[in-house]
């Protein structure tokens, strides 16, 4: 493990938890979180016992894609708050010790940025619309999209524009939804704007970003045609994408790193590249570039020992062989909760989410007990982690939500096809007894909650042994007394081919991922997923323990 600096060095091995600031907690009432809201509530992550706090997008933008669709990347969206709210925000998490990073969204703004709308009226030639990428369409005249390009979030990834004079004007590319036109990163402006927005923020003491989309800024020259295999997704086999994980981006991170460097050696930047196999996902924390990147190799991996040995070893090699830090996440707010997730086989594909209709539905019981189990091991892992906020209250994710409250782009864009990715995102539980189980005063939601919602509250669990919660508070508390994200592991070998485990420092860590039960050896349990006693480990169960001299 490379020789850390605590003070800059505190991103190798702190655990993050993401606030999406929407479902968060809301101090005006009207259904949507705000960044008062946030810091009302910094005291919970605190006790709890993280390091850092990633905030969602909270910029301007008109919500057509919950915040990544920006319409000013220097200013707070009314719905969140005033750049006021933001400092006071920043401030409390300093208070507290708690580090803050926010999101950056560098691949595409919003249609309704400035930028854009400039580029819109400017026409046909001008400056303003090479910062963006407009093509002309094939065809007689020109009323086919440019290529064959779909969009992440299903259909085509080009709109066709109409000039002030009313005629059929070129197309401009959308990776995303058609709200969101992707910037052209040939041109030095795009740059230049990028830097200024880092700067800003730096200025106003962040401690680093989240990098949006990290692999999409740059496309393959010519914009050539490409058909992805069957079944892949954002984060499926798309790695011969020409819009994916081109060589050129790394100059724009290295161009970034400098830009931190100017504000001291603690500032991060994080990547959100859906690239495989992990040897090239490193490539994006190479010295000289950003300091992390989330290892959704790893949150895709199914809960069962052979496959979380392989991911985990690939994992400290690949990050290891580039001197970063691997990290490791099982939830966020594109991905189905790993606490239903893990009760399906196999999983549906990233963004696709589940609803009503999906057969078979998860077993909440399976899914909690093996989300426990998973996280217990997760946390165990040298380097950083990543917490989802509710994943320590045990939600499970908001499976019947009626078509009517659905907002995720995904579902509109493909006729309601897909899910998408509003069960994840509903508003957190924090009182069993208040309106909106404590989201706010008014009982508004902007997604519906669950009827279980209070039984997941916080304060339902506070103090209650056993609970998610104070199980997450435990495992936290021993992993930063036994430095367990700075040490190295040594692996245990098991004749049982659903356990695994390993030894770090003086603790050491079993996981059971069948059904079966095992034997465990002799020392203290420090911590458990679930029940263990008697020496005995059942399934779907991780147990911390020391050893009987410790
Ligand atoms: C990232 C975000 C996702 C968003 C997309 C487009 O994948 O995590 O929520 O929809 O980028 O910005």
């Amino acid at each position: 493990m490379a020789s850390a600096s605590p003070a800059t060095d505190w991103w190798r091995t702190a655990v993050i938890y993401q606030v999406y600031p929407r479902s968060f907690a809301d101090s005006n009432g009207d259904g949507v979180g705000d960044l008062p809201g946030v810091t009302s509530r910094l005291g919970a992550l605190k006790d709890l016992g993280v390091d850092a706090i990633w905030l969602s997008p909270f910029m301007t933008s008109p919500q057509h894609d919950a915040g990544y669709d920006v319409a000013d990347y220097c200013d707070v969206d009314p719905l969140f708050g005033t750049l006021a709210d933001f400092d006071d925000m920043r401030d409390a998490a300093h208070g507290l010790g708690l580090k803050v990073v926010i999101d950056l969204v560098p691949n595409h703004s919003s249609s309704d940025h400035r930028w854009f709308q400039e580029a819109l009226a400017a026409g046909p030639g001008s400056e303003e619309r090479a910062r963006y990428i407009f093509r002309e369409g094939k065809g007689k005249r020109g009323e086919l999209p440019p290529n064959n390009w779909d969009s992440v979030f299903g259909g085509p990834a080009w709109t066709r524009i109409t000039e002030s004079d009313g005629t059929p004007g070129p197309w401009y590319l959308h990776l995303f939804d058609i709200s969101q036109p992707d910037f052209d990163w040939t041109n030095p402006w795009v740059h230049e704007q990028f830097r200024n927005i880092l700067r800003f923020w730096l200025e106003r003491g962040v401690d680093g970003f989240r990098v949006d989309v990290a692999h999409g800024l740059v496309k393959v020259a010519g914009l050539p045609d490409y058909t992805p295999a069957p079944g892949g997704s954002m984060g499926g086999d798309t790695s011969d994408a020409p819009y994916w994980a081109q060589d050129g981006v790394h100059e724009i991170y290295r161009d970034w790193h400098r830009v931190l460097a100017e504000f001291g050696p603690d500032r991060i930047l994080t990547a959100e590249a859906w690239v495989k196999p992990l040897s090239k996902l490193t490539d994006w924390v190479r010295p000289d570039e950003m300091q992390q990147a989330f290892n959704f190799g790893y949150l895709e991996t199914p809960w069962d020992a052979i496959s979380l040995r392989k991911v985990v070893d690939a994992s400290l090699e690949a990050f290891g062989s580039v001197g970063a830090p691997s990290t490791w996440v099982l939830s966020n707010h594109d991905v189905i909760r790993h606490t239903s997730r893990l009760a399906l086989t196999p999983p549906p594909l990233q963004g696709a989410g589940i609803g009503p209709d999906t057969q078979p539905k998860p077993d909440d019981a399976v899914g909690l007990r093996r989300a426990r189990a998973a996280t217990a091991f997760m946390l165990a892992l040298p380097g950083s982690a990543y917490i989802y906020q509710g994943e320590e209250l045990g939600l499970p994710e908001a499976i019947d939500l009626p078509d009517a409250a659905r907002q995720d782009p995904t579902f509109f864009r493909t006729g309601g096809e897909l899910y998408g990715r509003d069960g994840c995102r509903v508003p957190i539980p924090w009182e069993a007894d208040a309106p909106a189980s404590g989201f706010n005063t008014t009982g508004a939601s902007w997604l519906p909650q669950p009827a279980s919602w209070p039984l997941y509250a916080r304060d339902a669990q506070v103090g209650v042994p056993g609970s998610t919660l104070e199980f997450y508070r435990d495992a936290l508390a021993l992993r930063s007394e036994h430095a367990l994200g700075a040490a190295d592991i040594d692996w245990l070998e098991f004749d049982d081919a659903d356990v695994i485990g390993f030894r770090s420092g003086a603790v050491t860590v079993i996981a059971n991922t069948g059904a079966g039960t095992v034997e465990l050896p002799a020392g203290r349990i420090v911590l458990c997923s679930g029940e263990a006693g008697d020496g005995l480990l059942p399934g779907d169960t991780t147990v911390w323990i020391l050893a009987a001299a410790g």
